[in-house]
């Protein structure tokens, strides 16, 4: 696809423009070391509470750390200048290779704590908050937002350009607005004219699916890159279809049997990471996703939710 190609975000070298979205409670290790080795060139973390960080909790630090998944970016939520800039830094002693700051989170408890997508409704805040991370710490800095608060909106239009002003060296914009939560069409239309705005990269994400939505995303945006969030969890070989082409050549029974090694691959990472029990169940929340258009899917769900161990699991795939 000749949309494919290096990119560079500040100093940050990347192989190929295809990300792996943000997710909270699914971009763990285990998910992130899954799709780099599937081809994705860059993995975001799930949201981390920059309090949590600040104050140290030692569950937050565990599920920020990093290990040999990357290039990776963390991703911090706040609402609070000086406690962002704490969680920068202790972020930034993790060894990522990027922070992304989260003004795109639509859930309400989030929202109503001024964080996430909450940034967007009081924009000073927001830029006095990217300004003091991008001093703060060496890496290169990320913004994620949303179009608007409504669909009719174009806030994005008016709030990335100035937070390039703040010293980001990207911007990542969830092309659907808010009260959208995560459906509904995406608005191609505001990554274009944001595009046009822009000196900085920027990654475009919602509802790529598929080489053909990748490329549609691309072709209608303009943008440097895409992200890619729940299409990764149902194909998380999607990243080398994308990239190298090969949706024509595996035949589909070849690729439910590569998807059914690649989530026995994961669980095993997650085991070994959560240990056995906390491993299987916590990746129940990906196993709806995972199984997407499998033959016997609702029954292999139905049966997965009972399993505890790996062995019953790899019993059930034979
Ligand atoms: C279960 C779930 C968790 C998410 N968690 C986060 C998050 O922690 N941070 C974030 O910026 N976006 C989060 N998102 C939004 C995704 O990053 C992405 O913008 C959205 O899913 C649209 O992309 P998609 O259509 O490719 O899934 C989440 C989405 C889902 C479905």
């Amino acid at each position: 696809m000749s949309f494919i190609k290096k990119l560079k975000i500040g100093k940050l070298s990347l192989n190929s423009n295809v990300f792996l979205s943000p997710m909270a409670g699914i971009s763990n290790y285990a998910f992130r070391k899954i799709c780099l080795e599937s081809g994705c060139s860059l993995v975001f973390t799930e949201m981390v509470s920059a309090q949590s960080l600040a104050r140290g909790n030692i569950k937050t630090l565990r599920i920020a750390k990093i290990k040999d998944d990357r290039p990776v970016c963390e991703q911090i939520f706040g609402s609070d200048e000086y406690i962002m800039k704490e969680a920068a830094m202790v972020v930034e002693e993790l060894g990522p290779d990027m922070i992304e700051i989260n003004a795109s989170c639509p859930m309400k408890k989030i929202v109503k704590t001024g964080a996430g997508a909450g940034l967007m409704s009081t924009p000073s805040l927001l830029y006095r908050i990217t300004e003091t991370v991008v001093k703060s710490v060496k890496l290169p800095v990320s913004v994620k937002i949303r179009t608007g608060f409504k669909p009719q909106e174009e806030t994005a239009l008016e709030i990335g350009p100035n937070l390039e002003k703040c010293g980001i060296s990207c911007l990542q914009i969830h092309l659907r607005s808010v009260s959208q939560i995560h459906s509904g069409p995406v608005n191609y239309d505001i990554g274009l004219k944001l595009k046009e705005k822009l000196k900085i990269p920027l990654i475009v994400n919602g509802g790529v699916v598929s080489r053909e939505t990748a490329s549609l995303m691309f072709e209608k945006t303009g943008a440097d890159a895409i992200s890619i969030g729940r299409g990764a969890v149902s194909n998380p070989l999607i990243f080398t279809e994308i990239s190298n082409g090969l949706k024509n050549i595996v035949d589909e029974k070849s690729k439910e049997d590569e998807r059914i090694n690649l989530f026995l691959k994961f669980l095993k990472l997650n085991c070994e990471e959560l240990g056995e029990r906390k491993g299987i169940i916590s990746s129940r929340k990906l196993i709806g996703l995972w199984l997407k258009n499998f033959k016997n899917a609702s029954r292999l769900r139905s049966e997965f939710m009972k399993l505890e161990t790996l062995q019953e699991v790899k019993n059930l795939f034979r």
